[in-house]
Parts: C-alpha cells; sequence; structure tokens
C-alpha cells in the first residue's frame, strides 16, 4: 500500500499514522523499532534543518530503515521553497510537505500547485498547509491562531491538487502550547470536512507533551517550566471522528531522548560513552511511541 491508500484507510478506519520527526540514528531507531513492534505503518519525518544537520546520511539511515522495516514513508517536514522539495523528490522521498502557510493564498497556491506539477510526475505526494500553526517562539494561546479558512479549503485543493492538507485548529508547535484554555476548534474542522468530504487532513504541532516526561526532565536539572500540550483527548476524538489522518509530532520525541540522557548522566557523573545514555534515549522514544501508536494513533496491526 502506498501512502495515499493508507491515508483512505485511515479515513475509513478512524486511525491516523502518526508522522514522527527524527534527526539522527537514535530517534529513528527508537521510532522504527515501535512501528515494528505495533505492526504499525509509520511516516517518518525530515524537517529542512533535520536534513541539514544529518546531511546526506539521513538517505543512508532511511534506506537501511527501509528494509529493516519496509511500512515506512519518509517525508520532507514544511519544505519551504520548491528546490527543498524537488531535491527530496529527486532523492526519493515518499512525499513532502510545501508550506506555503506564511505566504499571500495566491502565492501559497502557486507554489503549492508548483510542487504537485514536479512530485506527482515522480509518483511522490504533497501536503500543503492552509491557515497557519503557531511556533514554539510565539508561546501564544489558541486564540491568536489563524485558524484555516474553510471556504478556502476546498478551492485550495482543486487548485493545487495536493494529496492531503494541513489544517490549523489550535495547534501548535513546541512544548508550551495553551496558555489559556486547551481547546481545539472542532467546528472548522467539520466545516472542512463538509466542503472536503473524505479528504485526507493532517494536524502539526500534535505533541501531547506528558506531564511524566517534562517531570522526569525537570528532576534531573532541566527547566521546561509550564510547559503543556494537546489533551490526549482530543488528539484522540480527531483521529477516531474525523479525517485526520497524520499526527506531527516531534516535541515529544525530543524530550523523551534528552530527558534520559540527563538521568543517565546525572545519576552516573563519570559516564563518558555515549550509547549509554543515547541507547536510554532511544529506549524512551520507543516507550513514547508505543504508547501513541496503540493509544492514541490506533494505528497498530495496520500493515
Ligand atoms: O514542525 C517543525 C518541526 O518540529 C521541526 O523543527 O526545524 O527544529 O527540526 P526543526
Ligand atoms: P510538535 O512540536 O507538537 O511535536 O509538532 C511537530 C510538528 O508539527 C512537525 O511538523
Ligand atoms: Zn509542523
Amino acid at each position: 500500500m502506498n501512502l495515499k491508500d493508507y491515508f483512505q484507510k485511515a479515513i475509513e478506519e478512524g486511525f491516523a499514522l502518526g508522522a514522527i520527526n527524527f534527526s539522527n540514528m537514535e530517534s529513528l531507531q527508537g521510532i522504527v523499532e515501535a512501528s515494528m513492534k505495533a505492526r504499525s505503518p509509520m511516516i517518518i519525518s525530515v524537517s529542512e534543518s533535520a536534513l541539514k544537520y544529518m546531511g546526506s546520511y539521513c538517505y543512508a539511515l532511511t534506506k537501511s530503515a527501509k528494509q529493516i522495516y519496509p511500512h515506512l514513508f519518509l517525508h520532507l517536514d514544511h519544505g519551504k521553497s520548491f528546490e527543498v522539495c524537488k531535491e527530496a523528490v529527486d532523492n526519493g522521498f515518499d512525499s513532502v510537505m510545501i508550506d506555503g502557510s506564511a505566504l499571500k493564498y495566491e502565492d501559497n497556491i502557486s507554489i503549492t500547485k508548483k510542487v504537485c506539477d514536479y512530485a506527482h510526475k515522480k509518483g511522490v505526494f504533497v501536503e500543503g498547509e492552509l491557515g497557519q500553526i503557531k511556533g514554539i517562539e510565539d508561546n501564544t494561546s489558541a486564540s491568536e491562531h489563524i485558524y484555516t479558512d474553510p471556504a478556502l479549503a476546498k478551492d485550495f485543493v482543486m487548485k493545487t491538487k495536493v494529496d492531503s492538507l494541513a489544517i490549523a485548529i489550535g495547534t501548535s508547535h513546541g512544548a508550551y502550547k495553551y496558555s489559556g484554555k486547551q481547546t481545539l476548534r472542532f467546528d472548522i474542522l467539520e466545516e472542512i470536512e463538509r466542503a472536503l468530504p473524505n479528504f485526507p487532513l493532517v494536524l502539526h504541532g500534535a505533541s501531547t507533551v506528558e506531564q511524566s516526561e517534562v517531570q522526569l526532565f525537570n528532576q534531573y536539572g532541566g527547566k521546561l517550566e509550564k510547559a503543556n500540550g494537546i489533551p490526549r483527548e482530543l488528539i484522540e476524538k480527531a483521529v477516531t471522528k474525523h479525517n485526520i489522518v497524520k499526527i506531527n509530532t516531534d516535541t515529544d520525541i525530543r524530550i523523551a531522548l534528552t530527558s534520559q540522557v540527563r538521568k543517565v548522566l546525572n545519576e552516573n557523573k563519570s559516564e563518558f560513552d555515549p550509547r549509554k545514555y543515547l541507547g536510554a534515549g532511544r529506549e524512551e522514544i520507543k516507550k513514547v511511541v508505543l504508547d501513541k501508536i496503540y493509544n492514541l494513533f490506533h494505528s497498530n496491526d495496520k500493515i
């Protein structure tokens, strides 16, 4: 099954694929091992900056990962230019996101269409974005988000031919998602679904920022004050009752890895073997991803 087949299956059966960001071997291993154990398809996401960080090791790592477990889809996260998306397409990515959400509507259409025209010829799927998902530095309340305009969603999809659409309904990137009421605009989601029946929708900024992980992080000298994420029940509702088929998660993986690194290094002041602390981080990522697969994405046993 290709990614589009999985998206349709996800809509029909009420589950979602995780799209989990990685930027080193241990995070990739943790994600892949959890997916394999749960027999879940998985989107492994690479941001522009993660791609720059890993360089061409990224392609070698993901090629090996797919040999070990073929039910993985390599995805470019938040591509900001045609050139970056083209590079990903040319290097064998299964799908790319062109993020023109900060552009004027007509410019977003134009760049997204250009990427679709190129990628589709090579059998690569494209995700676009409409509306704006707040960034980590903004740390603003949900009421200040630029929500996706349901009236434009259909027009955008028709004109660009995107295969999936990232929407803004109150999620945000990073570890500080809400300063006020923790909620999502399901009313907007429903309007989008009415305009685009059975169309694959994507939720970015969907980390749940578990308090147990934050506590662990802080216990060993970290300082994540008032960190919070999307409540689990809202993610589950979006996945099981709506056409959200891709759940983007990065922050939770970063916290899981780093909290274990902090723990191991704090408990063993003389430790200098990276395998000890990165190995512990890898195990924590596996645990976190397994929880998400079984309890939030419901993508276990779908391969
Ligand atoms: O959505 C953004 C991701 O969390 C990637 O962030 O550019 O720091 O890798 P990054
Ligand atoms: P989080 O910061 O909530 O993990 O979101 C990640 C994301 O949307 C990557 O595209
Ligand atoms: Zn994102």
